[in-house]
């Protein structure tokens, strides 16, 4: 079994992705930690505590982290609604524990080698990790991170995707950080969406009644917010790239960070000049079959 710890700020598709982790059978879930991005820390930690309890898996460890970015004011995703998982608003208590970037290191050093983080939200818990204790930091197996946007649009401002957009100083600090780095941009992610219909197949209704109940939600502001129709599954995708990583096309890049752009914070600015780049930083996810994925996650959800 893959040991992982997940960064998340749930969010509807964290959520899923909790989900498909657990019910995957495929990796031993460390830790969930939790960072401010889709909603408030307290809101995201909520909701990923609320999640395990779906799942009857409280046994996993959530620690909170960053209640905002390194620099910034945070800057809450709309599609997600108030409470982060809209359709659910969970009103569990969120037992801040504030402690995420000692506990990732502290994981790490216990299981040298062995870790891979799964970060599904803004990369501030993981930059302040880096700051923190660089040397213990390189002990990671390598990071899964989803977020920016290659050869496409961005989903906040013209070029950014949300989590790199949200803190850039933290993406720029963790782009430029040596070890083994893969991402799952919105190119990979704007082609895979899941309809009502598709969940409606997940035969576990211990699940199915509360996934249809945030998705409806999540459907409807993504339509009125980005015009797309259906769920868009991005941070479900990067666990996926995990679970089947052979039925992924992917490709190293030489990706920096812009930081300071007025209307390009955040842009993951890829060399594709066609002189051959000497220093690619990371490997970028840029195609996932959707109905491999789709046949996968009904097939892991349903698992009572
Ligand atoms: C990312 O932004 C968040 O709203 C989603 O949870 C996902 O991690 C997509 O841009
Ligand atoms: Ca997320």
């Amino acid at each position: 079994m893959k040991k992982i710890i997940i960064d998340t700020d749930p969010g509807h598709d964290d959520a899923l992705a909790i989900m498909l982790a657990v019910k995957s059978g495929m990796f031993d879930i460390k830790a969930i930690t939790t960072v401010a991005g889709n909603s408030s820390i307290e809101n995201t930690t909520r909701n990923a505590r609320f999640v395990l309890k779906l799942l009857n898996r409280e046994d996993i460890p959530v620690y909170s982290g960053s209640d905002r970015p390194l620099k910034r004011e945070l800057i809450k995703a709309v599609v997600h609604g108030n409470s982060g998982l809209e359709g659910l608003d969970p009103e569990n208590e969120p037992n801040l524990s504030g402690d995420a970037v000692e506990k990732i290191l502290h994981i790490i050093k216990k299981n040298l080698g062995e870790i891979t983080l799964v970060t599904l939200g803004p990369l501030t818990n993981i930059a302040k990790a880096i700051l923190k204790d660089r040397d213990n930091m390189l002990n990671l197996k390598e990071i899964v991170i989803m977020g920016g946007a290659i050869k496409v649009p961005g989903n906040k401002n013209r070029v950014a995707e949300f989590n790199m957009f949200v803190d850039p100083e933290a993406a720029d600090i963790v782009f430029r950080f040596p070890i083994k780095k893969t991402l799952i941009p919105l190119d990979a992610c704007n082609n895979v969406r899941l309809f009502k219909k598709d969940f409606q197949k997940i035969e576990n209704e211990n699940l199915r009644i509360p996934v249809i109940s945030m998705i409806e939600p999540y459907i409807k502001n993504i339509a009125e917010e980005e015009g797309v129709d259906g769920a868009l599954m991005y941070d479900p995708l990067t666990v996926y790239y995990l679970i089947n990583p052979d039925c992924c096309r992917k490709r190293d890049y030489d990706i920096v960070i812009e930081t300071e752009g007025e209307h390009t914070c955040g842009m993951t600015v890829a060399e594709l000049r066609l002189k051959k780049s000497v220093s690619n930083n990371i490997t970028v996810v840029e195609e996932i079959p959707e109905g491999k994925f789709k046949e996968d996650f009904i097939r892991f959800l349903s698992m009572s």
